[in-house]
């Protein structure tokens, strides 16, 4: 009797533990985001907890503990031009802050998320995206939920002092520019200057709007600045592997690589043009955001000119029918299974543009890359991927016939792909899959939800961060001290010179 009492206690201290009723939020509709979110939300079905998911996605086809609720408007995919320059930068960042302020409008205004709040549904945790707004933190407010946060990719400009995390612009790459880990100085500056840009785009007209568009619905929501700094766990798609060690604090978690699933069986026409190449393949692919048929005319015939003179066969998305000039070693099709593609051992290389889930693909399979990076975080995983010996990059504006060549051959050589094979080791060699990192961080989120591991850097005010106040004191000091020493030796001086004066005139 006592030990079935004992047991029933257990098993209802466990099920409170091992069963979370999870909310996410997903209120971005871009979808090369959610292909990195997706199994990792069907595996915390498929370990019992009870999912009630808000986004643009929802499931194909239903499976248990996996609820939805649908978000109404377009997704995006295709969108964004193969083209880089400073204006294309401050375009996609004015497309962050609108898409950033009207995710939030839908989100607030759908009447089956209306409903959560209003019915009071109890939930454990909350799962958001913090990608391009911070608005789900006023609901998770309004919930009294604990935040555990995901990103698709690095760190965007505002997390760093949301976590209290140094922005250094002497090794931290920022958002569409290029550099890597040791940019020159014209690069510091020009990412320090788009680094404040970023953060106070963001700050200024992004979260200023979402706060009022939470206080259309719920009366005293704290400004989102500081709910911000309440997320518990941040779920970071990075690995020091290929984006080299960040400094972060307990609270940010790196756990790149979830998302690879277990290579599926190709169509038969691909296996068969994968199978029956001599040379074995290369993978070109510029994403499921990029416009491939928006690629510039010189550009595109040097990308063909170069793969016609290789002896490897190529696959290539493509969103057209035919190539210019139909060439007979090219596979092309709008839609590729990529992940069962980079799996193939014949595949040798990947030509893409370093997208966080084709360089967590590419480095799962130990695939070399040529990275040429367009736009978000592509220039900073570039720069990344070359550093780390993933791959080699090239940036656009350079891309030649001789340059791609040039490239292909780099990583095509049997000695360099050795090394990629040894990297993609490194990057396995880890306590825990990412699946379970991800998901133990997220249960232990929920257990800890009344602590928080927080440093205490995120509230330090930035004059006391940056160590500015203590420089003044001591420069004032320092300042104070030698006008004395001045003014002393000058006071002795004049009296010599007196003195001397005395003794003449006598
Ligand atoms: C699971 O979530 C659904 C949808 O939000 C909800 O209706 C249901 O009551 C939840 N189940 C449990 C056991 O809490
Ligand atoms: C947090 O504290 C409250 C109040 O003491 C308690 O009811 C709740 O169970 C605690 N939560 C967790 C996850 O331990």
């Amino acid at each position: 009797m006592k030990f079935n009492n004992i047991i029933i206690l257990f098993s209802a201290l466990f099920s409170q533990v091992l069963s979370l009723n999870i909310l996410g939020v997903f209120p971005y509709q871009g979808k090369s985001h959610f292909f990195v979110f997706g199994p990792y939300l069907k595996e915390l079905a498929r370990r019992g907890h009870n999912l009630t998911v808000i986004s643009y996605f929802p499931l194909k086809e239903p499976i248990d503990n996996y609820h939805d609720i649908k978000l109404s408007g377009k997704v995006l995919e295709d969108v964004f031009p193969i083209y880089r320059s400073y204006w294309t930068i401050i375009e996609t960042s004015l497309f962050l802050k609108n898409s950033g302020q009207e995710n939030c409008i839908t989100l607030l205004e759908n009447e089956n998320v209306q409903r959560l709040w209003k019915t009071e549904q109890k939930f454990d945790l909350m799962l958001m995206e913090l990608f391009n707004n911070d608005c789900a933190l006023g609901l998770a407010h309004k919930l009294g939920l604990p935040v555990v946060g995901l990103t698709s990719h690095v760190l965007m400009p505002w997390h760093y002092e949301d976590y209290g995390i140094q922005y250094n612009p002497s090794y931290v790459p920022v958002l569409f520019l290029e550099g890597g880990t040791k940019p020159t100085l014209y690069q510091r500056i020009e990412r320090s200057i788009f680094h404040v840009y970023l953060v106070y785009l963001h700050k200024l007209t992004c979260r200023r709007n979402n706060q009022k568009t939470l206080a259309q619905y719920f009366d005293d929501v704290p400004p989102l600045a500081d709910l911000a700094k309440n997320v518990k766990m941040l779920l970071l798609y990075t690995n020091y592997v290929v984006s080299g060690s960040g400094l972060y604090p307990p609270n940010v978690r790196e756990v790149g690589g979830y998302h690879v699933t277990k290579p599926k069986e190709l169509p038969q026409d691909l296996k068969k043009f994968i199978e029956e190449s001599e040379h074995g393949v290369v993978y070109i692919s510029f994403g499921s955001m990029l416009r491939s048929t928006s690629t510039p005319k010189d550009k595109l015939d040097a990308i063909i000119a170069a793969v016609s003179e290789i002896p490897q066969r190529i696959i290539w998305k493509w969103e057209e029918k035919t190539l210019p000039g139909n060439p007979k070693n090219i596979f092309i099709s709008n839609w590729l299974p990529q992940n069962d593609i980079l799996a193939h051992p014949k595949v040798l290389a990947f030509y893409s543009h370093c997208g966080m889930l084709g360089t967590t693909e590419a480095i799962h399979y130990g695939v070399p890359m040529i990275g040429m990076p367009i736009f978000g975080d592509q220039p900073g995983n570039a720069a990344a991927i070359e550093e780390s010996g993933l791959g080699v990059q090239i940036h656009i504006k350079d891309l030649t016939k001789e340059l791609l060549l040039e490239k292909l051959r780099i990583v095509l050589n049997p000695e360099f792909r050795r090394k990629v094979k040894e990297l993609s080791k490194v990057w396995h060699d880890r306590p825990q899959s990412p699946m379970d990192t991800a998901i133990y961080w997220t249960e232990y989120a929920a257990r800890t939800a009344n602590y928080t591991f927080r440093t205490p850097a995120s509230s330090v005010p930035l004059y006391q961060y940056r160590i500015w106040d203590v420089t003044a004191v001591i420069l004032a000091i320092l300042i104070i001290f030698i006008y004395s020493i001045k003014t002393v030796i000058s006071l002795v001086q004049k009296r010599r010179e007196d003195r001397y004066y005395e003794f003449k005139t006598k």
